[in-house]
Formats: C-alpha cells, structure tokens, sequence
C-alpha cells in the first residue's frame, strides 16, 4: 500500500521541499498549514498530494488533522512536525506573549504531533516514523534568537524522550537540524539584517555564506533530501536523533 505522510507548515519554505521530495519516493502527502491558501497552491502542484487547515498550536486540531488524514488515505506512515515560527527578540526585551507564541507552535505543535502520530500508529498497529523540526539553535544560540532556541533545544528533548516511550512500539522519532535555508523564515530575517546593517539582502547572504563551510546558503531541497532519508526504510534503526545538515555552520 502506498504510504502516507503528514507535513505540517507544509505550503511553503522546508515543508514544501520535503512535500514534493516524498511525493518523489512515492509517498501520498497531506500538506497542512494554518495558512490553508499556499497548502491548497502546494497541493495543486504536486501529485498525490491534499490540503489541510491547521494550527498545530491546537491540541484538538492536530489529532482531527490525522483523524481527517486517515479517513481520506487510509492510513497514516509518517509524521513531520515541521511548523514552526521564529522572532528576533533580545532576552531583556522579550516579552511573555512573544516568548509564550514560540512555545505554542515551535514547542507544543510538536508535542501535540507526537501524541496524535503516536495513538494513530498504535491503533493501526504499525511501525511509524515522527520526524520534527529542529535547527541548529537546538545546539547552538545566536543573539536575538535564544527564545527560539529554547523552543528548538526542547524538540531535541521530546524527540530523545519520545524515541525512548515509543520504542516498544516501533516507532521512531528523529528531528532534522537545517543551518540557514532560503524560505521565506529566512528572507525575513535578512530583511531585518539589511535594513539595520544599511545592506542589501544580497549581501548579506554574501556574508552569510563566508559562515558556511560550503559557502552557499542551504536549498529547503538540501533539508528535505535528510528528511527524506529519516522517511525511508533506510533510517529503520535511528531513533533519538537530531540530525545536523547544515553545510558545515556548527559540528556536533
Ligand atoms: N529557514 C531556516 O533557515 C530554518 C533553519 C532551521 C530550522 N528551521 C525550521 O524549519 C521549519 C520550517 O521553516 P521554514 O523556514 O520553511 O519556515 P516558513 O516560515 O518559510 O514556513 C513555515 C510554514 O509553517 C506555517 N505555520 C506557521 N505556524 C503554523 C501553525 N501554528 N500551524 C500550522 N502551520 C503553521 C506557515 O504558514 C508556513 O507555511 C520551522 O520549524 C523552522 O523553525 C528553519
């Protein structure tokens, strides 16, 4: 039978890549995103594929979602938590609401994903796989990003403690660390840069990349080629891992 995944934060940017890559090995995809418009766009290119509406901040809307998913493909294979947000923000001027909104979909939204992947493979009564959005901010803070850091050293914490309670079951649960991918996350970002550095977004990714040991900022096609691999029959014995591809940034 034709397998099934699950992208959340999937109509654009890293999710998007990993949709269209799985579509490629042969997976029939479910792209949600709480904005359901750039899913319904990202579904409409892709085979196989369907848009769904969520907010993975939601507790109850996560587990329609894979209720939703499996009534309409059969099955569920593959869980990839991959929404997430971010905010530029020093420590001394972050304030609760901001630091609280990162929580609820960086953090929680993986949480609540695990949950619902988890009950969903132990009904079916097969083997699954959950893959989470990390970063290297799961390893590594840079300024102005320490509360999303936080939020991505705590999925590197869930992804270890949920490899360890669902192992029994045969479930595994990776996480991905991209370093500095072209997506719309990222454009923001450099916007932001330009404009206090009195640049050009050019030239910061110029900057950027003399960071990078490759030298180019990374493709969302480079984050989902790992993705796919975690995915595959392949990854069957890694469990607990956050994998670093990241074109030579940190080294772990
Ligand atoms: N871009 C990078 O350089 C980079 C690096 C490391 C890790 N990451 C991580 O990779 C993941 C994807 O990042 P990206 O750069 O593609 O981001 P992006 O902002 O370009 O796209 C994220 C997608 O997630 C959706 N989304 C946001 N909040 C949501 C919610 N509550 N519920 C459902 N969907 C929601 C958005 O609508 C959007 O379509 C994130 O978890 C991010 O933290 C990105």
């Amino acid at each position: 039978m034709t397998k099934v995944a699950i992208i959340t934060g999937a109509g654009k940017g890293i999710g998007k890549a990993i949709a269209s890559q799985l579509v490629t090995d042969g997976f029939q995809v479910a792209i949600a995103d709480m904005d359901y418009a750039s899913a319904v766009a990202t579904a409409d290119e892709l085979a196989n594929a369907r848009a769904y509406r969520v907010n993975v901040a939601d507790h109850d809307a996560v587990f329609q979602l894979v209720d939703q998913v499996v009534r309409d493909f059969g099955q569920l294979d593959v869980m990839i938590n991959n929404a997430g947000i971010t905010k530029e923000i020093l420590l001394e001027d972050m304030a609760g609401d901001d630091f609280q909104a990162l929580f609820d979909v960086n953090v929680k939204g993986v949480l609540f994903g695990i949950q619902a992947a988890a009950a969903q493979f132990k009904r079916q009564g097969s083997h699954g796989k959950i893959i989470n959005a990390a970063s290297i901010g799961a390893y590594s803070v840079a300024e102005k990003h320490s509360g999303y850091s936080a939020t991505k050293f705590a999925v590197r914490s869930l992804t270890q403690g949920a490899a360890k309670e669902l192992g029994a079951d045969q479930i595994t649960v990776n996480a991905y660390c991209p370093g500095y991918v072209e997506t719309p996350m990222m454009n923001a970002i450099l916007q932001n840069y330009a404009e206090q550095n009195g640049t050009t977004v050019e030239e910061e990714i110029a900057r950027g990349s003399q960071r990078i040991a490759l030298r180019r900022p990374e493709k969302p096609e480079d984050v989902a080629q790992v993705v796919s691999f975690l995915a595959s029959e392949k990854a069957d014995y890694i469990t607990g891992q956050a994998i670093v591809a990241d074109g030579g940034v940190i080294y772990k």
